[in-house]
C-alpha cells in the first residue's frame, strides 16, 4: 500500500490529482453553488487548461463533475480555456472566458452555455469581444455581473503608462458589448517594470464597492492580490483606500460569488510553495481556499472570515486548553484541523502557538507585542529544502492586548484569519509523519480549541472515472 500524501488537502476543493489554478465561473444556479477552476486533467503542469467543475447545494458536500470547458483544437481557445466567470440567466448558465492561443498576446472573450445545471456545455461560435481596445498590452479574465437593467463586464488589462486596469464594458443582452473605458486603473507597481491586473472582481455593498485585483508584473509574473475600497462616480470606480487582500505569499486570483442570501463569498487559488519537481512526484499542484465571506465593516475596512458552512467539517474536538505556562504541550492535532485561539502576551516577549511536526520542524504563529504584529513563520516548517521558507506579518492595529484568530490547517495549506478580518494564506510541507502536536510558547495567557476536520463522504466525482483512475 502506498503511503498517504499528507500534503494533499482533504476538505479544500481540488480534484485528487493534476494541476489546478484560478477559481472561475462562481455562480449560484439551479439550486447549486458552482465552482469552476483552471485545470489540466492530464498532468500536474499549467498546460492544456480546461475548466474543472465542482458543485454543491450547501457548500459542504461537493460533487466533482466532468470538465465544463475543453480547448478546441484549431479554435480560438486551442491552447486553453483561461479564466472568467459565469452568470445565471433564466434557465441557462452562461460562462465568459478568456480564449487562449499561444500565437496571440491577448485573450479574446468567448462564451459557452449550459442548460442542465452545468453537466454539459455548448460553446457559442465566434467571440463576444475579439480584440482589446487600443493602448492595451495585456488583456484577459472577464467578470460579468448584472447591475440594474444592464449587464457589465470588467476585463483585466495593462494599459498605456504600464498601469494595471479593469476595463469596463456594458451590454443590454449579454451579446452586444460597448466599451466604456477603464473602470479603474492604477500603478505601475514595479520599478522599471510594468503591471497588469488579472482576474478583476467587483462586489457591491449598497453604494460602496470592493474591487479585487491580482497583480501581475513583467519581472515576477503573478505576485499578489489587492482590494480597493470605494464607490462609483459617473460610471467609474473611485477608491478611497486599498490594501492587500491577503497578507500571505500563497494566495492569488481570488474570485467572487454573490450568494442568494446576499453574502459575497470568495475562493482563491493557493499555489504550491515547493520545488516543481516535488509536485510532479506528488502528481498534483494547487488548491482552492475554503470559501470565505467577504464583507465591508462600518468603518470601511475589509473583513474576511471562513464562510459559516466551513464549520460543517468540524469533527471531534481534540484540544481545549486554557493556560499560562512556559512551553505548554497542548496535544496532538492531526494533519487537518480548525483552531480558534485567544493569545494574550504577558510581557514584551513574543509568544504564540507552535505546530510541531517532527523534531526541529515547526510552523510558528507569533504575537509580537513590541512590533505590534502577528507573524507566521515557516522558516522551519519543513526539513525538506525544496519547500519555500519565509516570515509573513499582519500589523495589529490599535492597542490590542489579546489577539483572537482562527487557523485552518489542511495538509499543506494554512489559512489564518484574525477576528478583525485580515487573512494570511501560506503553504508548508512538513516531512514529519503524524502525530502533529500543538504547543504554546512564550508564556501567553491563552485559550485554544481545536477540532479535527473531516470531509467524510462529502466528496463525490461523477461522470469521469477515467480521469481518476491511477496513471
Ligand atoms: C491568473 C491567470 C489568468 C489566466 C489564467 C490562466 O492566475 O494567469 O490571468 O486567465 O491564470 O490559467
Amino acid at each position: 500500500m502506498s503511503t498517504p500524501d499528507l500534503h494533499l488537502p482533504t476538505i479544500h476543493l481540488r480534484p485528487p490529482r493534476n494541476w489546478i489554478n484560478d477559481p472561475n465561473g462562481l455562480t449560484f444556479h439551479d439550486g447549486h453553488y458552482h465552482v469552476f477552476f483552471q485545470h489540466n486533467p492530464h498532468g500536474p503542469d499549467h498546460t492544456g487548461i480546461h475548466w474543472g467543475h465542482h458543485r454543491s447545494t450547501d457548500l459542504v458536500t461537493w460533487e466533482e463533475l466532468p470538465p465544463a470547458l475543453t480547448p478546441t483544437p484549431g479554435g480560438d481557445d486551442a491552447d486553453g480555456c483561461f479564466s472568467g466567470n459565469a452568470v445565471s440567466d433564466g434557465d441557462r448558465m452562461l460562462a465568459f472566458y478568456s480564449a487562449y492561443r499561444t500565437d496571440r498576446w491577448w485573450q479574446p472573450i468567448a462564451t459557452a452555455e449550459s442548460r442542465d445545471s452545468g453537466l454539459t456545455w455548448r460553446k457559442h461560435p465566434g467571440l463576444v469581444i475579439p480584440t482589446p481596445p487600443e493602448g492595451t498590452s495585456m488583456y484577459r479574465d472577464p467578470y460579468v455581473w448584472r447591475q440594474g437593467e444592464r449587464w457589465r463586464m470588467l476585463v483585466g488589462a495593462s494599459v498605456t503608462g504600464e498601469r494595471g486596469a479593469a476595463l469596463l464594458y456594458e451590454s443590454p443582452d449579454l451579446v452586444d458589448w460597448q466599451y466604456r473605458g477603464p473602470f479603474f486603473a492604477d500603478g505601475p507597481d514595479v520599478d522599471g517594470g510594468w503591471t497588469g491586473w488579472e482576474c478583476p472582481q467587483y462586489a457591491t455593498f449598497g453604494d460602496r464597492g470592493l474591487l479585487v485585483v491580482s497583480l501581475w508584473d513583467a519581472v515576477a509574473g503573478p505576485r499578489s492580490t489587492r482590494v480597493y475600497v470605494g464607490g462609483e462616480e459617473a460610471g467609474r470606480f473611485a477608491p478611497t483606500g486599498h490594501g492587500p487582500l491577503d497578507h500571505g505569499p500563497d494566495l492569488y486570483a481570488p474570485a467572487l460569488l454573490h450568494a442568494p442570501d446576499g453574502r459575497w463569498l470568495l475562493w482563491g487559488w493557493s499555489w504550491e510553495a515547493r520545488d516543481q519537481q516535488w509536485s510532479h512526484e506528488a502528481g498534483w499542484a494547487g488548491v482552492l481556499t475554503v470559501p470565505r465571506e467577504l464583507s465591508l465593516t462600518e468603518n470601511g475596512t475589509v473583513r474576511q472570515q471562513p464562510a459559516s458552512e466551513v464549520l460543517g467539517y468540524r469533527g471531534r474536538k481534540v484540544v481545549h486548553a486554557t493556560g499560562w505556562s512556559a512551553d505548554d504541550d497542548l496535544g496532538e492535532v492531526g494533519t487537518a484541523f480548525d483552531l480558534t485561539a485567544r493569545v494574550r502576551p504577558n510581557s514584551d516577549a513574543p509568544c504564540g502557538l507552535r505546530l510541531e511536526t517532527a523534531p526541529g520542524e515547526h510552523l510558528d504563529i507569533v504575537v509580537d507585542p513590541v512590533a505590534g504584529e502577528l507573524v507566521v513563520d515557516r522558516d522551519h516548517a519543513s526539513l525538506d529544502p525544496r519547500a519555500h521558507m519565509g516570515r509573513y506579518r499582519i500589523p495589529l492595529s490599535g492597542q490590542r492586548r489579546s489577539v483572537d484568530f482562527r487557523v485552518i490547517v489542511d495538509g499543506s495549506i494554512v489559512e489564518l484569519f484574525l477576528e478583525s478580518g485580515e487573512s494570511l494564506t501560506v503553504r508548508c510541507y512538513p516531512t514529519g509523519p503524524t502525530p502533529w502536536r500543538l504547543r504554546a510558547f512564550g508564556e501567553p495567557e491563552h485559550i485554544v480549541d481545536v477540532w479535527e476536520l473531516d470531509a467524510g463522504g462529502r466528496r463525490t466525482a461523477i461522470g469521469h472515472d477515467e480521469l481518476h483512475t491511477a496513471a
